[in-house]
């Protein structure tokens, strides 16, 4: 990626996490997360488990990783969200934006994304990943395909309707372009 389009793309966001606060566990598929502990104390948690933050402490949630953060009194954090472009296919050299790309052209399925992008052709081993990617419309809201679809197909024809009936792109917006193509194509 361009050094300059990254430096553009890098949010800043200072986190208030209560211990009444429930995150919900979540990924950012294109973005790295940092986590820094500014006040307070409390958990980053990842899949492997959790990590302990007191000030000073930090805690990274690399693109595609799900995670969450909790504390026990009150704990404030400066999150950094940089932007990443993961290599999903190692044999064809298949990035996450391609996969995504395909997606937002109107590719549904394993077979339209090999077709299109030659990810999954090599090797296989990448396509549990691909077909991961496949059923997500929205990593910041955890929103599934099939969740989006059905709510367009219940009349949700704008993005903010499908994001009023199911969250999707009422976060880092990343995911409107898909939304689109899904209230366009209805599927
Ligand atoms: S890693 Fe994608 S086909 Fe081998
Ligand atoms: S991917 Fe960020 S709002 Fe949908």
């Amino acid at each position: 990626m361009d050094i300059n389009l990254i430096k553009e793309a890098i949010e800043t966001k200072v986190y208030h996490i209560p211990s009444d606060l429930i995150v919900p566990h979540h990924r950012h598929e294109d973005r790295d997360e940092i986590f820094y502990c500014i006040k307070g104390s409390g958990f980053g948690i990842s899949e492997d488990g959790e990590v302990e933050l007191n000030v000073g402490d930090s805690f990274v949630a690399p693109a595609g990783t799900i995670h969450s953060m909790r504390s026990d009194g009150e704990m404030y954090v400066v999150a950094v969200l940089i932007p990443v472009n993961r290599i999903i296919c190692h044999c064809k050299q298949v990035s996450y934006v391609d996969i995504r790309k395909a997606m937002v052209g109107g590719a549904r399925t394993l077979e339209e994304i090999q077709e299109l992008t030659g990810a999954g052709t090599g090797c296989g081993g990448c396509i549990g990943e691909v077909e991961r990617i496949l059923s997500i419309a929205c990593g910041c809201k955890g929103v599934s395909m099939e969740t989006v679809v059905n709510a367009v197909k219940d009349g949700a024809d704008t993005i903010e309707k499908v994001g009023e009936a199911t969250g999707a792109g009422t976060d880092c917006g990343r995911c409107k372009l898909l939304l689109q193509n899904i209230i366009d194509t209805k599927k």
